[in-house]
C-alpha cells in the first residue's frame, strides 16, 4: 500500500499524464492506470478497512477527495481535447482587420503643426483644466474685467492648488490659456505652437462646446510685427495655398498690444468680393503683439523682450480651406462614420 504522502501526490502526476495525452483514447488509458481497479488509489482504498477505526475515517476522507480531483482533471481535460479537436480550414482566407484613420480634426492638427515646425515652432500642450489665473489673469484679464465675459465658460467648484493657489479652475476657453506656462517655463528664444482643445459656453450650427485652437508665441529680443506677418504669411501660403493674401485688422485682444485680427483673401473668388465673404476677405483669427504686462506675468522684462501671439481655431481653418459646407458643425464630434470616413 502507498504512503499518504504518495497519495496526496496522486493528482499532480495525474495531471502531468493527462495533459501527455494526445486524444481521448490515449486520455482513457492513463485515466485507467489512475482510477482503474488496479490504479494505486483503488488498492489504497480497498486497504482502508485494514485501518483502526478512527484512522479509517480520517484517512478515508482525504483519499476520497484525491479520487474527485483526479476525476475532474481527465474530465477537464477530456473537455479540451474535443474543443481543440474541431476542424480548422486553413485555407479560408483570414478575417482582415478593419483599418481606420485619424479624425478630420486631427489630420488637420498634424498637418498644422508640421508646417509650423518647418519655421521652428515646437509643438507644446498645456492642461485643459486651467486655473483662472494663467487663463484671465497672467493675460491681463483681472478679475471682473468685462473682456472677461465671452470666455467664463466652465468653471470648477475645487479651487486651483498650486499655480494660482485660492482662485478657480476653468475649462480653459482658449489655448492661449499655455502663453505664460510657456514663458515661465522655457528658456528664451522661443518659439511654441500650443495646440489643445478649449471649452466655450455655445452649441450651434456653426459651433461647439469643445473645440480645439493652435495658439502660437514667438519670444526674443527684437522680435516685431514683421515677424508677425512673416509667420502669419508662411502659414496662410503653405495651408490654404500661395495665391492667398494675408491681411491685418486693428482690433483689441487685452493680452496683446496692438492686437489685429487676421483675414485672408477669399478662396471663392479670388479677393474679388462674393457673397460668401466680406470685399473679398474673409476671417480667420486673433493675433498681436504680447503686452508687456503678460510678460511682466512670466517674469520677462518687456523693455529688452517682444513677443508676437497669434491664435485660430482648428475646426476653422479646416472648414474654410476644405470648402466643406457642413449643414452643422457638430456633427464633426458625433462619431458618425457615415460622415467621418469620407475624410
Ligand atoms: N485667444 C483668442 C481667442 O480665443 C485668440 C487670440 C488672439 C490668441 C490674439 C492670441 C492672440 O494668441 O495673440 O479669441
Amino acid at each position: 500500500m502507498i504512503s499518504l504522502e504518495e497519495l496526496k501526490n496522486l493528482p499532480s502526476e495525474a495531471e502531468s499524464a493527462a495533459l501527455s495525452a494526445k486524444n481521448q483514447q490515449e486520455l482513457n488509458q492513463i485515466a485507467i492506470r489512475f482510477l482503474g481497479r488496479k490504479s494505486k488509489l483503488t488498492l489504497f482504498l480497498r486497504s482502508l478497512k485494514d485501518l483502526p477505526k478512527e484512522k479509517r475515517v480520517e484517512v478515508g476522507q482525504v483519499a476520497n477527495k484525491v479520487r474527485s480531483r483526479i476525476s475532474e482533471i481527465f474530465e477537464a481535460r477530456g473537455r479540451s481535447l474535443a474543443h481543440s479537436l474541431k476542424p480548422i480550414d486553413i485555407t479560408l482566407p483570414g478575417i482582415s482587420p478593419r483599418l481606420g484613420h485619424a479624425h478630420l480634426i486631427s489630420q488637420a492638427i498634424n498637418e498644422i503643426s508640421a508646417i509650423f515646425k518647418e519655421i521652428g515652432f515646437k509643438r507644446v500642450r498645456h492642461p485643459e483644466v486651467e486655473s483662472d489665473w494663467y487663463a484671465f489673469e497672467a493675460l491681463n484679464m483681472p478679475p471682473d474685467h468685462p473682456a472677461r465675459d465671452e470666455w467664463e465658460t466652465f468653471f470648477m467648484d475645487r479651487p486651483a492648488k498650486g499655480d494660482g493657489d485660492g482662485k478657480r479652475f476653468i475649462l480653459t476657453p482658449h489655448a492661449t490659456s499655455g502663453t505664460t506656462r510657456a514663458l515661465v517655463a522655457r528658456k528664451l528664444p522661443l518659439r511654441v505652437i500650443n495646440i489643445q482643445k478649449c471649452y466655450r459656453r455655445q452649441s450651434d450650427i456653426s459651433h461647439v462646446p469643445m473645440f480645439h485652437q493652435f495658439d502660437g508665441v514667438y519670444a526674443d529680443e527684437g522680435v516685431t510685427i514683421r515677424h508677425l506677418k512673416g509667420v502669419l504669411e508662411y502659414f496662410v501660403k503653405s495651408y490654404f495655398g500661395v495665391k492667398r493674401e494675408v491681411r491685418l485688422r486693428p482690433f483689441h485682444f487685452r493680452f496683446t498690444e496692438p492686437s489685429f485680427e487676421v483675414d485672408i483673401s477669399c478662396g471663392v473668388c479670388g479677393g474679388q468680393g462674393c457673397r460668401l465673404c466680406k470685399e473679398g476677405w474673409v476671417e480667420l483669427g486673433g493675433a498681436g503683439m504680447l503686452h508687456p504686462n503678460v510678460l511682466k506675468a512670466a517674469k520677462i522684462d518687456p523693455a529688452k523682450i517682444t513677443a508676437l501671439a497669434f491664435g485660430w481655431g482648428v475646426e476653422r481653418v479646416l472648414l474654410m480651406r476644405s470648402g466643406l459646407e457642413i449643414p452643422d458643425i457638430r456633427i464633426l464630434y458625433e462619431n458618425d462614420l457615415r460622415f467621418l470616413e469620407q475624410f
